[in-house]
């Protein structure tokens, strides 16, 4: 057998993608509460309300999310929010984790939705009721014999504290973060061992908004936020294993941005390439080594960027490293210095993030790369670097699904791209050695896209009826890959035909 006895097979989630019931029981908004999505293909916008009361809005995607000074975000009349109601799970867990369960499933991740513990961020005590829905939802995994990987902060950011204070751009928020970090721990200890600090912590580079809660994209800005991040993550740690030794607590990066290839073997795409990994592994440099490479001190020092480094911070970072490196991969992303090297989606608002067209590989319908090869590259290289343990905590295919008259779903193409991503994650294992904890499928059940606010966007094993102009019962139906998932989990990874 390749892969650990206890290997964690499963699937991942975000509160904010699934949960719904955005007001329910004391919930405050996040940053997610405030995007639009589902009607155009490929893009979402955030909206408010300005200093005067005008309604306004920005693109998700682009140079600069920037609302003016003073703004509120709220939701405008007329606009659809998908992610109010998400697919319902705040009212369907059980249902949902029981199909979960007939899969096989060893490992559900899942995010605490901050606001549902503390509505605006900032408050001293929790919010009971939000509590008490997580203890619901890990009592009915435990008995399943499901383990809880829960993600402390996935994409929602409470909005209190990004109107209060430009959310991460604040040291304050490192001291609310802590608090609520704290009481998962102290409330779910002997519930959950596998926890994450922040979701894809590097999507800070790319999406500030989604990342951070910023209002600006500009470094000088988004570093600073970082920083706190990086900081808050490390004091996380340190009190994760205060409260129970057995808590292991991973960092979470998006490697789709860390497995880039240099579109030519001229030294400068060579550069280039290593340049923009280097944005990717300076957070996981930090969290699992315990301070700033000297590449990322030189940038700062070039760009006159000050994150406001105490001596502090340098203590909480180096006793605050984490005990296994978490992923999510998707693409890898091929660059260019060439201009005329073609885009690999130039429609796609994403298309500066998604790099040059790689002429060896193939794309989703919404232009990443589907590149299973990139998958063992990828478990090589953050092995190698680090040592440690690592999780593949996000792996799919986004797709459109077509439910046929008699009710079923053949997703022949979500299990081509599983099987070769799990064969690829073998080759790593048993043939270059890395030592890998798990495989968690992004989205078992269809749910809310997060770059585009679409429900056609789908990843599940299980559908859900509900499309991008807010139609559709919710009902859940099983499609074709369920069955090849629950055998590829019953034969540990073996069974892949
Ligand atoms: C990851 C995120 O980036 O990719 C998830 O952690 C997200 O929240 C997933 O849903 C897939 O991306 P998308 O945009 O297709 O939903």
């Amino acid at each position: 057998m390749s892969f650990r006895k206890d290997f964690l097979w499963g699937g991942a989630t975000a509160a904010n993608q699934l949960e719904g019931a955005w007001q329910a029981d004391g919930r405050g908004p996040s940053i997610a509460d405030v995007m639009t999505g589902g009607t155009a293909h490929k893009t979402r916008t955030l909206t408010y309300v300005d200093a005067e009361g005008r309604p306004g809005s920005i693109e998700f995607f682009g140079d600069l999310h920037e609302p003016p000074a003073d703004s509120i975000f709220e939701p405008l009349p007329g606009e659809w929010y998908p992610n109010h109601e998400g697919i319902d799970f705040y009212h369907t867990y059980e249902s949902d984790i029981a199909l979960m369960a007939e899969m096989g499933f060893k490992a559900f991740r899942m995010s605490v939705a901050w606001s549902r513990i503390f509505p605006n961020g900032w408050e001293d005590e929790p919010n009971k009721a939000g509590l008490a829905f997580y203890d619901r939802v890990f009592d009915c995994l435990l008995s399943h014999g499901i383990e809880p990987v829960v993600t402390i902060s996935h994409y929602e950011t409470p909005l209190g504290l990004v109107n209060r204070w430009n959310g991460w751009m604040d040291r304050r928020t490192i001291d609310c973060y802590v608090r609520y970090a704290r009481t998962l721990f102290e409330r779910y200890r002997g519930k959950v061992r596998y926890w994450m600090t922040f979701n894809e912590i590097n999507v800070m580079n790319t999406n500030a908004w989604l990342g951070a809660g910023l209002p600006s994209s500009d470094p000088k800005v988004t570093m600073v936020a970082a920083h706190h991040m990086l900081v808050a993550s490390a004091r996380a740690v340190k009190i994760a294993h205060q409260v129970d030794p057995r808590n292991q607590v991973g960092c979470m990066l998006t490697f789709s941005q860390g497995m880039v290839y240099p579109y030519s073997c001229r030294p400068e795409d060579v550069h280039k390439a290593w340049e923009l990994a280097g944005r990717c592994y300076f957070f996981s440099d930090v969290q699992a080594r315990g301070y700033y490479p000297s590449y990322q001190l030189r940038r700062y020092e070039r760009e006159g960027i000050d994150v406001g480094m105490t001596e502090q911070d340098e203590r909480d970072l180096a006793e605050g490293c984490v005990d296994y490196v978490g992923f999510s991969y998707y693409r890898s992303t091929t660059v260019s210095t060439d201009p005329s090297v073609p885009l690999v989606d130039p429609g796609s608002p994403m298309s500066e993030i998604l790099g040059v067209k790689n002429p060896y590989l193939t794309v989703s319908d919404w232009g990443w790369t589907i590149d299973p090869v990139g998958l063992r590259n990828a478990l090589d290289n953050l092995y190698d670097r680090y040592q440690k343990p690592l999780f593949i905590v996000e792996n799919g295919l986004g797709a459109v699904d077509t439910v046929d008259e008699d009710g079923t779903i053949d997703d022949s193409y979500r299990i081509d791209f599983l099987r070769s991503h799990v064969e690829a994650m073998k080759d790593a294992v048993e043939k270059d050695g890395v030592d890998l904890m798990g495989y968690l499928w992004w989205g078992p059940i269809d749910l809310i896209s997060a770059s585009t606010g679409e429900m056609k966007k789908r990843y599940g094993f299980i559908y859900v009826d509900r499309n991008d102009d807010n139609t559709g019962s919710l009902k859940r139906l099983r499609k074709r890959s369920f069955d090849w998932y629950k055998k590829l989990i019953a034969s540990n990874g073996e069974s892949l035909d």
